[in-house]
């Protein structure tokens, strides 16, 4: 089997649900069942026996240990992580705690685990470490796309603590042999996203008419990915990635913040007309989050070459999947919502007055 952690959020459970449509290898999935994590994302598994959930805090060795010993996988694939920027400024302390002590303690768990191995078990181990781009820090418009050899600059408590495990992980092959890789990934858009990342929050905004708030001028820059294509990926580089190697993985769609919005806008006009005008008229320009990166980009190059993987959907057509989802699964977005998002909508969004009238 694979333990995969943090399979109750909107990559790992897209993850676990692909690999168990698609393979007969158990999962063992390790969720802390934050705000961000949901089992109604999993309820489709609910009597599948190859899903097999454990509610447990990856900084929680003693347990890591337990689960380890007792199902014995084959790989780890650690996806758990306090995961959105803005909390991250109003709150970093969760985020050093999961981020870097829980990548820490779960790697001392799976160093001695590994050690306990089979030679042959050892040498088919793999702990896949999912991370992001934003540890490579901001672009100018001219730059180029970042590499894996780009120097890491992070500059947000969020990727500041990525950027931590990322090191730590590296840390594990050289030091102690742990057979690691890792996948430094873009913007992630799709099905089970929680509703207060950007292309969720502008779907649910424009359809129960409050304003959709663009941060600064709207002009950053994100490289947006389908999420199921970066599940794909992690298949890929779990499969045939080159051990202790980084893989860039992106979609090569670079957009600015307000082309996204506006492809919400537009598709929600075809799909979901108003009675009278378009979803664009709420858009409302608010303040900008506090070092803000201005342009990120990836170039997946070497993932392609090395093991063939490229995309399979385009912006265009991940996104108006991604809205189709959302309009089909009202349901689920009211489940996660929660009293507590919502505390979180106004602790992010009461101080961010209207900086500019509404276009
Ligand atoms: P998410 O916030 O939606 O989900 C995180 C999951 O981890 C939740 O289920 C949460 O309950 C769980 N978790 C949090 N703390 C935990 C702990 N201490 N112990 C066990 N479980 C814990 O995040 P996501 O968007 O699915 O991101 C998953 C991973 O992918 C993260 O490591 C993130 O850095 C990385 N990533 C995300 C993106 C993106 O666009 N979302 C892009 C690149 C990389
Ligand atoms: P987000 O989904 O939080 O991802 P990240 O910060 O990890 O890239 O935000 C994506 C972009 O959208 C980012 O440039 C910030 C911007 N944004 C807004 O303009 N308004 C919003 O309400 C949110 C949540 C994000």
């Amino acid at each position: 089997m694979i333990l995969v952690t943090g399979g109750a959020g909107f990559i790992g459970a897209n993850f676990v649900l692909d690999w168990l449509s698609a393979s007969s290898e158990a999962v063992l999935n390790v969720d802390k069942l934050t705000y961000a994590g949901n089992l109604g994302t999993l309820k489709s598994l609910r009597s599948n026996p190859k899903h097999i959930f454990a509610r447990a805090d990856v900084c929680d060795r003693t347990v890591m240990d337990a689960l380890l010993s007792q199902h014995q996988p084959r790989a780890i694939l650690h996806f758990a992580a306090e995961s959105h920027v803005d909390r991250s400024i109003h709150g970093p302390a969760e985020f050093v705690q999961t981020n870097v002590v829980g990548t820490f303690t779960l790697l001392e768990a799976a160093l001695a685990y590994w050690k306990a191995l089979p030679v042959a078990d050892q040498a088919a181990f793999r702990f896949l470490h999912v991370s992001t781009d934003e540890v490579f820090g901001s672009l100018s418009p001219d730059d180029a796309p970042f590499s894996e050899t780009t120097p890491y600059a992070p500059n947000s408590p969020y990727s500041a603590t990525k950027a931590a495990s990322d090191h730590l992980v590296r840390a594990y092959l050289h030091t102690y042999g742990l057979p690691v890789v890792t996948t430094n990934c873009s913007n992630n858009y799709g099905p089970y996203q929680f509703p207060e990342k950007l292309i969720p929050l502008v779907i649910g905004n424009a359809l129960s008419g409050k304003p959709l708030p663009v941060y600064g001028d709207g002009r950053n820059i994100r490289d947006w990915l389908y999420v199921g294509d970066h599940c794909a990926a992690i298949r890929e580089v779990l499969a045939h990635g080159r051990l202790g190697e980084t893989y860039n993985v992106g979609g090569w769609n670079e957009k600015t913040n307000l082309d996204v919005v506006h492809a919400v806008c537009d598709l929600l006009d075809r799909l979901k007309a108003k009675p009278a005008g378009s979803y664009r008229d709420q858009i409302t320009y608010v303040a900008d989050r506090p070092g803000h990166d201005r342009r990120y980009a990836i170039d997946a190059r070497k993932l392609e070459r090395e093991l063939g993987w490229k995309p399979a959907e385009t912006f265009e057509t991940g996104i108006e999947k991604t809205v189709q989802w959302y309009l089909d699964n009202q349901e689920w977005v009211d489940e996660v919502a929660s009293g507590e998002y919502r505390k979180w909508v106004e602790a992010n969004y009461a101080l961010r007055a209207s900086t500019l009238s509404t276009q």
